[in-house]
């Protein structure tokens, strides 16, 4: 649904509910759940950008150079968190946004070079507030498309005023190189008018091999200019 059609069907419903104040009361308590849980989510979104800056940092002092090129993060819109519910046939509320949908909150992390993604991933592994999960590695096993990153869903922490509660946040951790690939093939597929023909998508999945090939060779050339094994 886009934002406009999602607009256009809340202000369908709102004579409705001006006029029946059971209906208002739900309507006003939803809404704040839903405020809620926004701020909860992008708490644990500032958390976790706070666990990669440390580790980032300490990166650069232990070895002088950083790890992470560029950290990305969103928080799922409420016409596109409706929008798969709906898909799903689930329940259009916040706990069941909450129960259900396990990237309302994402980050994308570029590295530099494929042996960071890994080191970043066992650095937050080794955390023991942070709970992983998901895991995949779809490195190590590309989609069918092409498509390569690791991703993890951890459980984060946020503390607020009152209670400590947990929000679920995704990760995508990929190489510069993996992310430009990414970033074309999405656009390219995500255009209302695309014909992706399967010559089309042989030509796409080639064309991250061939990344993946050069994201191999500048790894070693890494690890030949700094002597590592
Ligand atoms: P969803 O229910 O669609 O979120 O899939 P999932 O929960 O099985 O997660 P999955 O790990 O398959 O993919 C999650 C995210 O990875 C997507 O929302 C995209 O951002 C990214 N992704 C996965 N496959 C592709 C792909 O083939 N191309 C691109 N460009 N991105 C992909
Ligand atoms: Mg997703």
């Amino acid at each position: 649904m886009s934002e406009k059609d999602f607009y256009v069907e809340v202000m369908d419903y709102l004579p409705a509910i001006e006029s029946n104040e059971s209906m208002k009361e739900k309507f006003a308590n939803t809404f704040y759940e839903f405020l809620q849980l926004q701020h909860l989510y992008d708490s644990a979104i500032e958390t976790v950008r706070t666990y990669l800056n440390i580790l980032d940092g300490e990166f650069n002092v232990k070895f002088q150079r950083n790890p992470i090129h560029n950290i990305e993060s969103r928080l799922k819109s409420p016409q596109s968190i409706i929008g798969k519910l709906q898909k799903k046939g689930l329940p259009l509320t916040p706990e069941s946004a909450r129960k259900n949908l396990l990237d309302m909150a994402g980050i994308r992390v570029t590295c530099y070079y494929i042996s960071d993604i890994y080191a970043i991933v066992e650095m937050l592994g080794r955390r023991d507030d942070l709970t992983i999960i998901k895991q995949k590695d779809y490195i190590a096993s590309p989609k069918p498309s092409g498509y390569r990153s690791y991703h993890l869903i951890v459980n984060v922490p946020v503390y607020l005023s009152t209670t400590k509660q947990t929000a679920p946040v995704e990760i995508q951790i990929r190489t510069i190189a993996m992310d430009f690939w990414a970033s074309l093939e999405h656009q390219l597929k995500y255009k209302p008018s695309a014909a992706i023909t399967p010559e089309i998508s042989q030509e796409l999945r080639e064309c991250a091999e061939r990344i993946a090939e050069t994201d191999m060779q500048m790894q070693r050339i890494f690890m030949e200019i700094n002597d590592i094994e």
